[in-house]
């Protein structure tokens, strides 16, 4: 039954890059939260539960991408360029790149891990550095795998919904966090950070309103609220269209081992 909703449920057309193991798992969670078997559901159940999910997850998914048709044959004649003017983030960081990729060599970043990665990997990743790469939508996901594959680039790419209670990410020099955090409650983006387990967070949110004018305000102040009262130092970089945070993490303390017992002379 759970199978039959799952298809229902992706069978709208804006919600169909989503990686079905995600909604399984979003609909296993709704269904024990509220103490319903999915065995006999009446098929009013079913359309309620389907609205309630579909609702869940466009709150997360699906209006990003400009267009998809071409992707496949972008990647596979390496227009990259062409390729990340298809989704509207990487789009708008296009002349950002080049400062992004100085700032990892001036940290001296051998590996990474991109939350939310939309298409991002394909502009910063590369041989030197090992790349993990997550996103709660399958078809970025294939297409990453696949331009990971074509560049012989080290990492995993997987699909990952962030939102989920129990989060564990792989380790990595620097954890990104680009335009996410703006989509999701305050309350997840404290849980999010504390367990990335980076020296260094860059988190970035968009410094555009809806209708592409200025943000008078680009600043959130929320989440350096938050970073203070979590302890954690940052600066800010500004580009064009984006306001970054880069996080500085303190090490975890080196345990030291005590003899379990005084010594006896
Ligand atoms: C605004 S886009 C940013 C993409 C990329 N980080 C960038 O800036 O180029 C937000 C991305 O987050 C992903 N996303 C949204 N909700 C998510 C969730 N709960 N778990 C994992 N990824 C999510 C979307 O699929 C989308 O690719």
């Amino acid at each position: 039954m759970n199978n039959q909703l799952i298809l229902q449920i992706l069978k709208k057309k804006e919600l169909s890059g989503i990686s079905k193991e995600i909604v399984k798992e979003i609909l296993e969670s709704y269904l024990n939260k509220n103490k319903i078997s999915s065995e006999n559901l009446s098929p009013k159940q079913a359309k309620i539960i389907i609205k309630e999910i579909r609702s869940k997850l466009r709150n997360y998914a699906g209006q990003f991408q400009k267009k998809q048709k071409n992707r496949q044959e972008l990647l596979e004649r390496d227009k990259l360029n062409e390729l990340l003017k298809t989704h509207t983030s990487t789009a708008e960081r296009l002349n950002f790149y080049p400062e992004l990729k100085k700032l990892l060599t001036q940290l001296k970043i051998k590996s990474v891990l991109d939350i939310g990665c939309g298409i991002n990997p394909i502009a910063l990743a590369n041989k030197k550095i090992i790349y993990y790469a997550v996103d709660i939508k399958q078809d970025e996901i294939d297409l990453i795998k696949k331009f990971f594959r074509k560049n012989d680039i080290r990492g995993k790419v997987f699909p990952y919904n962030l939102l989920k209670i129990n989060l564990s990410f792989p380790k990595a020099d620097i954890c990104l966090l680009f335009k996410i955090l703006d989509t999701i409650e305050k309350r997840a983006a404290e849980r999010i950070l504390k367990s990335i387990k980076s020296k260094y967070i860059l988190a970035s949110f968009s410094t555009k309103t809806l209708s592409n004018k200025k943000m008078n305000q680009p600043r959130r102040y929320w989440f350096e609220h938050l970073l203070k009262r979590i302890n954690l130092e940052y600066r800010i970089i500004n580009s064009e269209n984006e306001i970054f945070y880069l996080i500085k993490q303190q090490p975890e303390p080196k345990t030291i081992s005590l003899p379990l017992k005084p010594k006896t002379n």
